[in-house]
């Protein structure tokens, strides 16, 4: 907060949903976190300059690009920041990595495993140069969930013995919702599966402490053609006449066994009429239980089973506290936090931990893990439902 902290540059390329939510965590970070490095929004990249001008005017980006192969050149920037579709995150961060630059890449990695190890390979041979990478698994910074996975770390549930974790939404339940490039195999790489199967995967493996080891897993696709986008926008849009195929899964169920055994069952779909961003979590250990909702998402619920019957039941803990993690730069005590609060947490952590030399979390390494798990899911379910073991 100094006036004389050294500058950290950053390149963000794309400026839609996530490019507006990583901006304001770049305008805000360093104004409500003490960081060792102030982060200056160089350059956002659009691939249509007078829009990419007007984008950057407004989220407060100093300059822009066209191609994202000329900021991984600036010397004015060391993170990029790829807030783009899937199938491009390979090829941008590998660049931006070989260039000397710091990246953060939005979740899924990427579109395929193969894509993922070349990322992972070359994110090693950076951390050899001081270059680090991290996957925007933004969930893992609300503060509910921090206080959950640190509770679960301190033995406070006891023995992890069963996991269930939805991410439930229902912006595609319409038959009519338009097709965006999330419908896209191309593009997104899969559907349900690798958009939101992929936070609570990550989720489930932050919270617990655990891999996710093998899968049994159910793809479905229930609406096979939707009208094509004349306008989309968030994760809403409107179309036209003209109709396309949709080439992803609509919704997916998969079993899990975590690295200690425990069973986990899993669901995510963007059909649950209602469920606008139902992200749930509940683990049930030897001695208590945890759940959360991100439609609650300020609030952890906790059951301390070594409590008398007599007085025990679900404790509503309001994450709120300036004890709370990552609460105490932010407001007193039950005013509460929103969805973007959990990017300016993940600059933050990005930030602190550049400034320390440090890896940040989650890694690359985390990040073809996950990409793993939805590859093995996708193998068992065109396999009758085959429980797949996930490879290292
Ligand atoms: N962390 C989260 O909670 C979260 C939430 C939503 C999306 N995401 C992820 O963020 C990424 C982007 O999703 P989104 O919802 O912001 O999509 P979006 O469609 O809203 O925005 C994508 C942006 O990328 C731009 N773009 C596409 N190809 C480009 C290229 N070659 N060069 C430059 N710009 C390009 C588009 O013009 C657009 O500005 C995806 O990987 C998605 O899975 C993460």
């Amino acid at each position: 907060m100094s006036e004389d902290k050294p500058r950290i540059g950053v390149a963000m390329i794309g400026y839609a949903f996530m490019g507006r939510a990583h901006s304001q965590a770049w305008r805000n970070a360093h104004r409500f976190f003490d960081l060792p490095l102030e982060p200056h929004m160089a350059v956002l990249v659009g691939r249509d300059e007078q829009r990419a001008t007007s984008a950057a005017r407004q989220l407060g980006w100093d300059a822009v690009e066209t191609d994202w192969r000329r900021v991984i050149e600036r010397e004015d920037v060391d993170v990029v920041d790829i807030c783009t579709p899937g199938d491009t995150h390979a090829e941008i961060a590998v660049a931006a990595l070989e260039a000397g630059k710091h990246v953060l890449v939005e979740k899924p990695m990427a579109n395929t495993v193969a894509e993922a190890e070349t990322m992972a390979a070359a994110a090693n041979a950076a951390r050899g140069r001081g270059v680090h990478s991290m996957v925007g698994f933004t969930y893992r910074r609300v503060p509910a969930i921090k206080l959950a996975q640190q509770m679960v770390a301190e033995g406070r549930i006891g023995e992890v013995r069963q996991v269930r974790a939805q991410y439930l939404q229902d912006w595609l339940a319409d038959a009519d919702a338009p097709l965006s490039w999330r419908l896209d195999k191309e593009k997104a790489g899969s559907g349900a599966l690798g958009d939101i199967g992929a936070h609570i995967i990550d989720l489930t493996q932050f919270v617990t402490g655990q891999r996710i080891a093998g899968v049994s897993g159910m793809l479905d696709t229930f609406v096979a053609e939707r009208p094509v986008a004349e306008s989309f926008s968030g994760l809403h849009g409107t179309g036209g006449t003209e109709r396309g195929p949709v080439t992803v899964d609509d919704a997916a169920m998969f079993l899990g066994r975590l690295s200690s055994g425990a069973p986990a069952v899993f669901e995510a779909t963007r059909f649950a009429w209602g469920r606008k961003n139902a992200i749930r979590i509940e683990v049930n250990g030897s001695t208590g239980s945890l759940a959360f909702d991100f439609e609650d998402m300020n609030v952890l619920h906790y059951y301390d089973a070594t409590e008398s019957t007599e007085t025990a039941g679900f404790r509503r803990i309001l994450v709120t506290e300036p004890d709370h993690p990552y609460i105490e730069a932010w407001w007193p005590a039950g005013h509460g936090l929103g969805y973007e609060h959990g990017f300016v947490h993940q600059a933050v952590d990005l930030v602190r931990a550049l400034g320390a030399g440090e890896d940040p979390t989650p890694s690359f390494e985390d990040g073809l893990h996950v990409q793993r798990v939805l590859d093995a899911i996708e193998r068992s379910s065109a396999q009758h439902s085959t429980y797949t073991e996930i490879g290292d």
